[in-house]
């Protein structure tokens, strides 16, 4: 089989990341090979996210850039996946003459046949069919980016039914539906077995995983995938605040292998604007159940979402916001303004706020949260923790503040996270090719010795 060379750009959420792995597993045994050189690729793929407007101009605007290669080499298959592409389907199309394929969301298990197609009668295709439930013919076996890739993603269910006002999910993935617990644990211990040591498992609403279909709950199947030998660390996102049962909070002194960690969105602390985004809780109950979790828990970090500037959020709404944050003491915090989507009923919401106002109420919540963040990484100064090494730092990765502190030893830079999901750089002095083997994968005990603004430094006492 000739040699082919495949460019994937992949935009948005973990979830894409996992559908761009299942892209290149599925066109492997086509003799497709990732490329990271534009000029040399056969087909170029971008997967997209919808999740803002923002995202969605990213997508069209890498499109128009490839015009001129598809002028140079008239063979080049150029296609659209995603969330973008399920929204847009025919549009894009119509849009862009270079583009060959549009397939949503639910069409990558189709792709290989899609692909064939347009390399052979050179039509173009629109697939943006989405069935209703999840098939074991949807998934390819676990892919891992890199031979060093020490941490994977697994889907373990699409979709989501919640319909928060604000958001595009519901109608670009389609209906909640989970995967069988024996198909996620096999794809798990094949992951293992080609060396991941962490696995961090996704969905949009992992705490209503397996309800419609009447399988074992969340923390149930957490419970299997702990007993996986080999398999060092379990991390999942995202959890819905409503929906996060006791049973799960207690999964987190229960089970040794799950990370202290919690990605629990709240959008906003007003309940009038939770009401307006249809999140189905208000400020007590998030509050009471990071209570509850602290107590069960009390190293565990929490980080959360915030959308700033929903429609008719007023000052004194936003103040709660600010207040709420100021509460709970976020260990990280992601804070968007909000975008009109075009599904989403929010679009149709009066009293939209304006955009100045919007990015001034994001600069104040990012303000309030970096005191925060500053606070809990110096917390840690002194201390010793257990990290799981990913590979050696990348440089690019630090801001000016994020250097070696002075008087550190010469040496490789590698860096790892701790099970609150803090990335550590420490200095480790060999040759990196024999180290790489060794360290790469390992959980090693580290005296953290200094607190930089987004990391941490320390030293190596394993
Ligand atoms: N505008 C701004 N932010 C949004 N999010 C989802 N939809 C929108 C939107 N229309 C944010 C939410 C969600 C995160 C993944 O993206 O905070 O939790
Ligand atoms: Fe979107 Fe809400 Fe579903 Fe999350 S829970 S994906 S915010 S609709």
């Amino acid at each position: 089989m000739p040699l082919k060379k495949i460019f994937i750009n992949t935009m948005g959420c973990q979830m894409n990341v996992y559908d761009t792995g299942q892209i290149q597993s599925r066109l492997a045994p086509l003799g497709y090979k990732p490329t990271d050189d534009l000029a040399a690729a056969d087909v170029i793929i971008v997967n997209t996210c919808a999740i803002r407007a923002k995202a969605e101009q990213k997508a069209f605007s890498f499109l128009g850039r490839l015009v001129p290669y598809k002028e140079s080499k008239p063979e080049l298959i150029i296609a659209m996946g995603g969330c973008v592409a399920q929204q847009e389907g025919h549009k894009v199309i119509s849009r862009m003459p270079h583009v060959d394929l549009v397939f949503g969301t639910h069409a990558i298990g189709r792709l290989p046949q899609l692909i064939q197609r347009i390399a052979a009668t050179r039509c173009r295709i629109v697939d943006v069919d989405m069935a209703t439930t999840i098939s074991a013919d949807d998934f390819a076996p676990g892919h891992l980016a890199s031979s060093s890739d020490v941490s994977a993603f697994v889907t373990i269910m699409r979709g989501c039914d919640n319909y928060c006002t604000y958001c595009v999910v519901p109608y670009v993935r389609g209906r909640e539906s989970s995967r069988t617990p024996d198909e996620i644990v096999a794809e798990i211990e094949h992951l293992v077995e080609h060396g991941a040591r962490e696995v961090t498992l996704l969905g949009q609403n992992v705490n209503s995983y397996g309800q419609k279909e009447g399988f074992c709950s969340f923390a149930k199947l957490l419970d299997r995938i702990n007993r996986i030998k080999a398999l060092s660390r379990i991390r999942f996102t995202t959890s819905h605040p409503k929906d996060l049962s006791e049973e799960l909070m207690l999964a987190f002194d229960r089970l040794e292998k799950l990370c202290p960690h919690i990605h629990l969105p709240v959008q906003s602390g007003a309940d009038a604007v939770l009401r307006r985004m249809n999140r189905r809780y208000s400020k007590r109950q998030y509050m009471d159940k990071v209570q509850l979790l602290r107590g069960i828990r009390p190293d565990i970090a929490i980080t959360s979402d915030i959308i700033v500037g929903f429609p008719g959020e007023t000052d004194e709404e936003f103040e709660e916001t600010l207040h709420l944050i100021d509460q709970v003491g976020f260990d990280g915090l992601f804070a968007f303004v909000y975008s009109d989507r075009p599904n989403a009923p929010a679009v149709r919401f009066e009293n939209k706020i304006d955009e100045a106002i919007k990015k001034e109420r994001l600069q104040r919540v990012l303000v309030c949260q970096e005191a925060f963040t500053q606070k809990k990484n110096l917390a840690l100064t002194g201390s010793i923790q257990e990290i799981l090494v990913d590979g050696l730092s990348k440089h690019q990765a630090y801001g000016s503040q994020d250097r070696p502190p002075q008087g550190a030893k010469d040496g490789i830079q590698w860096s790892g996270r701790t099970g609150t999901n803090k990335i550590v750089h420490f200095m480790q002095e060999a040759p990196a090719d024999a180290w790489n083997q060794m360290l790469t994968g390992r959980i090693m005990e580290i005296m953290i010795e200094k607190a930089m603004s987004h990391s941490l430094w320390g030293r190596p006492l394993s």
